[in-house]
């Protein structure tokens, strides 16, 4: 549902995209909480396999210190509020408490679309750390004069690795909620 309400945002990018650049977008950049609001983005262009689409997620203190909220990296298939999906979960099946300065993205489970999408391979999944987020959050609050919400921060902060990847020119569009005055508390 969250998906079908957010898919004005992929809709959108088609259209501007066409304008600006008479063409498609190279890659799509979006968090990855629970998948709802990236898939609002990544739907309109799932079948247009030429354009990458990348979804990052909250490593927050690190994919290796237990604290973080990357279930599609490092978690596995389990069943949680009555669907299959991919969850941060122990041996026997229990949750895992999840953590990320994003509070949006501090969820253990993620949707079954986007699973879905990580089995075929269409989407690809990376992380950034919370300190690396809130070095996002800081820079394109100088840089352009907008504070990224924590959770869009995330995506914001995967450039740093993405862009040296990709061929000069490569358009790029990043999901960018502005709501980072909600996050003032955790900046400061
Ligand atoms: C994408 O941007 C919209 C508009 O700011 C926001 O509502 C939505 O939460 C964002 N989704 C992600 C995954 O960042």
């Amino acid at each position: 549902m969250v998906r079908e309400f957010q898919s004005v945002i992929g809709k959108e990018t088609r259209r501007q995209a066409n304008q600006l650049w008479g063409g498609k977008p190279d890659v799509l950049v979006a968090c990855v909480g629970s998948g709802s609001n990236a898939l609002g983005l990544f739907h309109e262009f799932v079948g247009d396999e030429e354009v990458r689409l990348v979804g990052v997620e909250a490593a927050g203190l690190g994919l290796d210190s237990g604290k973080h909220s990357a279930t599609l990296s490092v978690g596995d298939v389990g069943v949680y509020h009555g669907s299959m999906s991919y969850l941060l979960q122990d041996d026997q099946g229990q949750i895992l408490r999840p953590h990320s300065i994003g509070v949006g993205l501090e969820y253990p489970g993620v949707g079954p679309e986007i699973s879905f999408l990580k089995e075929t391979g269409r989407v690809e999944f990376y992380t950034a750390t919370d300190k690396e987020a809130i070095h996002a959050c800081m820079l394109l609050s100088r840089l352009e004069g907008i504070i990224p919400a924590l959770e869009a921060s995330h995506a914001l902060a995967f450039l740093d690795k993405l862009v040296p990847t990709l061929h000069d020119g490569a358009k790029v569009v990043v999901n960018c909620s502005g709501r980072g005055d909600k996050d003032i508390d955790a900046l400061i």
